[in-house]
């Protein structure tokens, strides 16, 4: 019986559909971790208490945080595989390009999602380094003050460096939502509109709450 499950998973996933449904269900938890963690680093404008409260309370469960930490790993992992095979499969269908851009309806978002994507990949271990780990912070830094970790974290190059990439996260994103939707079959003249302004907007309010923390690090607001 679960040999039949196992090989029915196994051939879904082969279809271009599975890696589809992959991308956009992985997408979408990161997409849900994005939300939440914006909204718990928005708590730095309440205040170092409530902001070192937050931290604690993210590690208070040590079984809690380490689930969470896996799934959010093997969905980058799943996210990544998916668009290696589905990119793969698109290579092996047309060998030879377009002999005319086939992109003058695409948008920046679609035209960059090879380019970005990668770069969050590489932006995430590098903030884990900074924030989590504190082995690139330029210091002082001490675990589970997460105040004072981010606004001495902030220095200026690590704050322009952090606001280049999220407005890459930006780009992404808006694309990413909306291909969402397509993904698991959504399609209509009537609606399309409205869900790509919809993923668009919600991308950029996402955005603007990640880049709030470092702005207001560099420009003194927060210290
Ligand atoms: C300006 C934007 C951001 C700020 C200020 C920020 C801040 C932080 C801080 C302070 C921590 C450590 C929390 C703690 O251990 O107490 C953390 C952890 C983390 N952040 Fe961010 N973050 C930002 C953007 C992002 C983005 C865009 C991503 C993903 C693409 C991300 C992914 C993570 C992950 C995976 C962790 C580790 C959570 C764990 O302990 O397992 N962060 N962040």
């Amino acid at each position: 019986m679960s040999t039949v499950l196992a090989s029915k998973a196994v051939r879904f996933y082969d279809s271009t559909i599975g890696k589809k449904a992959v991308m956009a269900v992985t997408g979408l938890i990161l997409f849900g971790f994005l939300i939440a963690h914006m909204l718990g680093n928005l708590q730095i404008f309440i205040g170092a208490e409530q902001m070192d409260h937050y931290s604690a309370t993210l590690h208070a469960i040590p079984e809690l945080l380490w689930a969470v930490r896996i799934l959010l790993l093997i969905s980058v992992l799943a996210h990544i595989w998916s668009w290696l095979a589905l990119s793969a499969n698109n290579k092996a269908a047309r060998p030879v390009g377009y002999q005319k851009p086939a992109t003058i309806q695409a948008s920046v978002g679609s035209r960059t999602m090879s380019l970005t994507g990668p770069i969050i990949a590489a932006f995430v271990i590098i903030h884990l380094l900074h924030l989590t780990t504190g082995t690139i912070h330029p210091g002082p830094f001490v675990e589970l003050h997460a105040f004072e970790n981010v606004v001495h974290g902030f220095t200026p190059p690590f704050a322009l460096f952090y606001i280049i990439v999220m407005l890459m996260i930006g780009t992404h994103l808006s694309h990413g939502i909306w291909s969402m939707f397509q993904s698991v079959g959504f399609n209509h003249p009537k609606y399309t509109p409205m869900i790509k302004k919809f993923s668009a907007v919600f991308s950029w309010i996402l955005v603007g709450g990640f880049i709030a923390v470092p702005l207001s690090v560099l420009l003194g607001l927060v210290k």
